[in-house]
């Protein structure tokens, strides 16, 4: 009884798996970079230090006796050591490395049969222009490590595109690969949790909705046909089996012509299952948290036939979301989230999730809340 979970990072992610620790009266204590992050405003006793740092991460982790992450991209070389150290990870660092190196992750799961899109490692602007040659243009290159939110994505329509994107990342070091570009009939997301002894249990499928390469909204259950969310649901559960996932994992996935392929992994609580907090009998961050204690895993059902989230994005007059809430009441049951991040335009602040009869009722509310909190009169 009484064990301390340590979570790396102090994003939104802990703040909201704080939330969780409450309830269960676990004590969480996160890392953060600053006293401002999202989670070390509210957390007692939050650390300060650098995940650049092996001396921070191995002060920080002395002082818990499980540690997880809000924050995956940490020097592998670190995570090992630690691991040497006798501290206890989850997820361990061998799957951790998947998450945040998206070469090892392909070549990973291709190597066990798992479909991903044909992709190369591109050393040099001939490879990627040869890659578009062989699988057609536009091609997609990304950063093998260090992107989120569409950042480090670039979709390319022909060999002068690629040589610029080729040369402008050698010129800052970051790594690429080289994609197919998928035709999209939608995005999909599967979090599933596991736990350090291997049971698993997955969510509902999520259907999500990127704009400007950022996670804007999403439906549960997704909308595509029940043999396709059944074939996505056992994927997320093979991925998480077969690379030993623990805790939460999510696996983004591709939908296209009715079959469906792996995007990315995260290994943590992930944006997608945020509708988890009010629509899922045990949200993403209880499960997270019982996972990594190796508690007995609660149930993903849904609580309602429908959820929907949408995002709180900061609204380009640089208003505060906070201002508004005080005249947004009586929600029809909407449910408020904001991440206690300064507002910026363009900015992720917070999140609206509404449960429902049906998906596009739901996401119809909770654009309308959103609206009503970033002060957008369109809807
Ligand atoms: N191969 C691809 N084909 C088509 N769209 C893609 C492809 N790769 C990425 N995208 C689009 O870009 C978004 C962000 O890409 P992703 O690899 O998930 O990066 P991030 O790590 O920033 O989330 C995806 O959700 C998808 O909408
Ligand atoms: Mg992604």
């Amino acid at each position: 009884v009484g064990q301390t979970v340590g979570m790396i990072g102090g994003g939104q992610l802990a703040r909201m798996t704080h939330q969780a620790a409450i309830a269960l009266d676990i004590k969480l204590r996160v890392l953060a970079a600053a006293p401002a992050d999202s989670a070390a405003q509210v957390t007692p006793d939050a650390a300060v230090g650098s995940v650049d740092s092996y001396e921070d991460l191995a002060a920080f982790a002395e002082s818990c006796d499980v540690l997880t992450f809000d924050h995956e991209v940490i020097d592998p070389a670190f995570l090992a050591k630690l691991h040497e150290h006798g501290h206890v990870l989850h997820p361990a660092p061998h799957a951790n490395l998947l998450a945040q190196d998206k070469l090892e992750q392909r070549r990973r799961l291709a190597a066990a049969g798992l479909p991903v899109p044909a992709h190369r490692p591109v050393e040099e602007p001939a490879d990627a222009v040869a890659f578009g040659e062989a699988h057609g243009w536009p091609l997609v290159l990304k950063a093998v490590r260090g992107g989120y939110d569409g950042r480090g994505v670039w979709v390319v329509d022909d060999p002068d595109d690629a040589r610029r994107v080729v040369h402008a990342a050698r010129a800052d070091g970051t790594r690429l690969l080289a994609e197919a570009h998928v035709a999209l009939d939608r995005e999909v997301a599967v979090l599933v949790a596991r736990s350090p002894g291997g049971a698993a249990l997955a969510y509902p499928l999520i259907e999500t909705v990127q704009r400007d390469g950022m996670l804007h909204e999403l439906v549960v259950p997704a909308r595509v046909p029940a043999p396709t969310a059944s074939a996505a649901v056992a994927l997320g559960l093979a991925i998480a089996e077969e690379i030993d996932a623990t805790g939460v994992m999510a696996a983004e996935l591709f939908v296209s012509g009715g079959e469906v392929s792996v995007n990315e992994l995260a290994l943590r609580p992930h944006n997608s299952g945020h509708w988890t907090i009010e629509g899922a009998t045990t949200s993403q961050f209880d499960n997270h948290l019982r996972a990594v204690l190796g508690w007995e895993l609660g149930p993903t059902t849904m609580v309602a036939p429908a959820a929907a989230t949408a995002n709180i994005i900061g609204p380009a007059d640089g208003s505060d979301p906070r201002a508004a809430l005080p005249g947004v009441s009586g929600l029809e049951g909407a449910r408020v989230h904001l991440y206690g991040k300064q507002p910026r335009p363009g900015r992720k602040l917070g999140h609206v999730t509404v449960l429902g009869e049906d998906t596009e009722q739901a996401l119809e509310r909770a654009r309308a809340v959103v609206a009503r909190v970033t002060g957008d009169k369109e809807t």
